[in-house]
């Protein structure tokens, strides 16, 4: 009689998942990839903040079908390596050529990619004869007729302009020796953005250089000074380009403030030459997510594809390598783009939060208040109590694990399997413990396991107190997204 029972109690039981598991199965089938699910992508994981993420690409290489595959896969913005610059463009006076820079621009368009501008009046890669013009006059027109004569061409076609480049002198507050200075004087710089703004009034215009990403350096000041004197002085400038070219550490400690800073005066700030030696994970992580941190940070270039189109491919400074595999930093930099919570900032460490479910507001929890390895993740009405508060931890990477504030252990996947318990256990930092986060909207978040790549999830929708909490493919239904209340 008992075996009986207890066997019909399994037999409806089991009926009841497998019903289940159909209803989820025909749901997921609906829907393949909700529209809020982590992007598999660099350009989609950054439109999710309407950001673009976007490399340099050589005309030259377009026919190449892994080159312009990957390209087209993965990117949703262009910048011309070398295709706009003036010795391409005007290598004889207003003899105006725009064969492989259109090139790339048609091929952009056709694939639905923004195109960044480079470069208008920079003292590299000039032709000769603009080099040898002694008079002023001459320069000026010269200079305006080039900015005119290539501006005009893509009219309504350019994201942004890098009007003017690398004009600051290397380890200075100062401008360095050019044929624009030496001749035009210090305010070519403020000539070229007006003359730019006339042109072609929708482009975004842009200061760009390099070694002006550490806040301390003298140069990243001057171009500061120089910036915050076209912002009070009505100067039309709207962005300014951090090249971001890094030895193998990455971005310098203060990139963050620097960022900050110049958003502050009033300008986008974004990131177009970005490579880093050997591009380590961990490197591409931390400067994606200093980006991320910053509104005005509108989206960061590579400068090339694989390693072999790298300007310094010794380094192996690219996301994709000489056959065009993923490299270790394009999964860190997809999961600082995929991790935006809340719309704003990462998860605040040493803050204590409520993880609210959206589809029952109701708190994930500790069972029991238990301080014991292998408690179980439940939800529960709020309380007050603290085994409904954790905090979160840096794994690297993006990654964190998540603390219950009444025991100190971490939470914990059991396994791969979706539907597996989360668990307290002791930090070890192994995969099982390590979460991503990804942003849902209106201050709700997901969180994705490392070890498994399943979502936090309030098994079968349940609104129950002491529903259990354990993992799920990420749908971003509601039951999957949490609110990080502060507690
Ligand atoms: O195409 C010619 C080839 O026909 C010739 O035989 C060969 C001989 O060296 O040169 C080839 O042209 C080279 C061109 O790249 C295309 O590959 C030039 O020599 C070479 O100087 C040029 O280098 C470019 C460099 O700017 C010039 O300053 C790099 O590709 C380009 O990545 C680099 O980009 C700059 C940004 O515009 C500004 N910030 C720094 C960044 C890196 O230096």
């Amino acid at each position: 009689m008992i075996p009986h029972s207890r066997s019909a109690r399994w037999r409806r039981t089991f009926r009841h998942s497998a019903v289940l598991s159909l209803v989820a199965a025909a749901a997921m089938a609906v829907v393949p990839h909700a529209a809020s699910a982590a992007a598999s992508t660099l350009g989609a994981a950054a439109a999710q903040s309407n950001r673009y993420f976007g490399a340099a690409v050589a005309a030259g290489r377009l026919g190449d079908a892994q080159y312009s595959g990957i390209l087209d896969r993965e990117f949703n913005s262009v910048t011309a390596e070398n295709e706009m610059k003036w010795d391409s463009t005007e290598r004889s006076r207003n003899n105006f050529t725009f064969g492989s820079a259109d090139q790339i621009v048609n091929h952009a368009r056709s694939h639905n990619q923004r195109v960044r501008g480079h470069t208008l009046v920079w003292h590299s890669q000039l032709p000769d004869w603009v080099k040898a013009i002694r008079d002023a006059n001459t320069l000026r027109t010269v200079m305006n007729n080039h900015i005119n004569g290539v501006m005009a061409h893509y009219k309504g076609q350019i994201y942004a302009w890098d009007v003017v480049n690398e004009a600051f002198a290397d380890g200075s507050t100062q401008l360095r020796s050019s044929v624009f200075r030496d001749v035009l004087g210090t305010g070519f710089i403020e000539e070229a953005f007006r003359t730019a703004r006339a042109a072609d009034p929708a482009a975004k215009l842009c200061y760009n250089d390099y070694n002006v990403e550490d806040w301390n350096a003298a140069k990243t000041q001057g171009m500061y000074s120089l910036v915050r004197d076209f912002k009070a002085r009505g100067v039309p400038i709207d962005c300014v380009g951090f090249q971001s070219h890094f030895g193998s550490g990455g971005a310098p400690g203060s990139f963050a403030t620097t960022l900050a800073n110049f958003a502050a005066l009033g300008v986008d700030v974004q990131l177009t030459e970005l490579d880093i030696t050997g591009a380590s994970s961990a490197a591409y992580n931390n400067v994606t997510r200093i980006c991320m941190n910053v509104p005005r940070c509108t989206g960061i270039t590579v400068w090339g594809i694989r390693d072999s189109d790298s300007w310094r491919s010794a380094d192996n400074p690219l996301l994709f390598d000489r056959s065009g595999n993923k490299k270790p930093g394009y999964d860190g930099t997809l999961n600082a783009l995929n991790a935006v919570p809340g719309g704003g900032g990462p998860v605040e460490i040493g803050v204590n939060y409520r993880l609210v479910a959206a589809h029952s507001n109701k708190s994930a929890q500790i069972s029991n208040a238990s301080t014991a390895p292998g408690a179980t993740l439940v939800q529960w009405s709020a309380n007050g109590g603290l085994n409904q508060q954790f905090d979160f931890l840096s794994s690297g990477d993006g990654y964190y694990r998540v603390r219950a504030r009444h025991s100190g252990l971490v939470l914990q996947v059991a396994g791969t399997a979706t539907g597996a318990n989360i668990t307290q256990q002791a930090d070890t930092n192994s995969t099982a413990q390590q979460w991503r986060v990804v942003d849902q909207g209106g201050g709700a978040v997901s969180l994705v396991n490392r070890l498994s790549n399943l979502a936090m999830d309030v098994w079968e929708v349940s609104t129950a107190d002491g529903a259990r909490i354990s993992q799920w493919t990420l749908t971003g239904n509601a039951n999957q997204r949490f609110q990080l209340q502060r507690a």
